[in-house]
């Protein structure tokens, strides 16, 4: 188990990607708190973590909601001692362009994409220099590196956190500590809704998908729960201040 005895902190985990990078910690040994706004899909993944055997505890909270969120981290860090791993992983899309976007979503974007990894990581940071290492996975997207029509509140959000990330390993280097971001492309989960019934349903996508991406299909959470393993273990013990893009090809052509 490469993750034995530490205690990682993934929001966003009570559904998708989040809950498939929260099992895989807790299959390798870790203690995982499933932050998420939904308490009840947060319980189920802590559910689904204990029946493979592994240890996990649920912790409700709005990640934009500064006082939740600090409280939440210092409950966890007095009960555990430690922080390990934090994966600033929620987030949500809103659609349009310069125009349409609505002012709230554009606002909406940047508390919930790029605000929340911003404070959740300044929780931790202290404990995480204290103990002299630690590592902080920042979900971006493909969006993040591609234009993405019509688009602008979400890919503004997510360019800014490939930068957010670029800075804290650069700055936090020299404490041991590791930052990296994840860039995912097309991935199976209930966040791709809105945009499914924007496109006019699922056999639209599907053939959208099948022209855009060079591997001809969705990826399966289990797909990304494997390069998020690497890059919050020791596996990746030389990688600071990078973006891995896992999208099927998408971004090469
Ligand atoms: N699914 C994809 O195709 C895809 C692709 C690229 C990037 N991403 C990124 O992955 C993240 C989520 O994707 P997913 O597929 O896991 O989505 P999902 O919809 O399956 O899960 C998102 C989770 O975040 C939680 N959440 C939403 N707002 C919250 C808040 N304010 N506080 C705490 N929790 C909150 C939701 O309750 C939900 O459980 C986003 O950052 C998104 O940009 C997803």
């Amino acid at each position: 188990m490469i993750l034995k005895d530490r205690v990682a902190i993934v929001t966003g985990a009570g559904s998708g990607i989040g809950r498939a990078g929260a099992l895989i910690m807790a299959r390798e040994g870790a203690h995982v708190i499933v932050a998420d706004i939904d308490l009840a899909n947060a319980e189920e993944t802590v559910r689904q973590i204990a029946t493979a055997g592994g240890n996990g505890e649920a912790l409700a909270v709005d990640v934009t909601d500064d006082k939740a969120l600090e409280a939440g981290m210092t409950a966890i860090a007095l009960r555990h001692g430690r922080i390990d791993i934090l994966h600033n992983h929620a987030g949500s899309q809103v659609a349009g362009n310069l125009e349409d976007v609505a002012i709230a979503g554009f606002d909406t974007s940047w508390s919930l994409n790029v605000r929340a990894h911003f404070m959740a990581s300044r929780f931790v940071m202290p404990i995480m220099k204290k103990a002299g290492k630690g590592v902080i996975l920042n979900t971006s997207s493909s969006s993040g590196v591609l234009y993405d029509r019509e688009m602008i509140a979400y890919t503004t959000s997510k360019h800014a956190v490939i930068a957010m990330t670029k800075q804290m390993a650069g700055d936090y280097a020299r404490f041991g500590i590791r930052v990296n971001a994840l860039c995912p492309g097309w991935v199976d989960t209930p966040f791709n809704a809105p945009f499914i019934s924007q496109m006019g349903g699922r056999s639209a996508i599907e053939g959208y998908i099948a022209e855009k991406v060079p591997l001809g299909r969705w990826a399966d959470v289990s797909e990304i729960a494997e390069p998020i393993l690497f890059l919050v273990s020791d596996r990746s013990s030389y990688m600071t201040g990078q973006i891995l893009v896992v999208d099927g090809g998408e971004t090469v052509v």
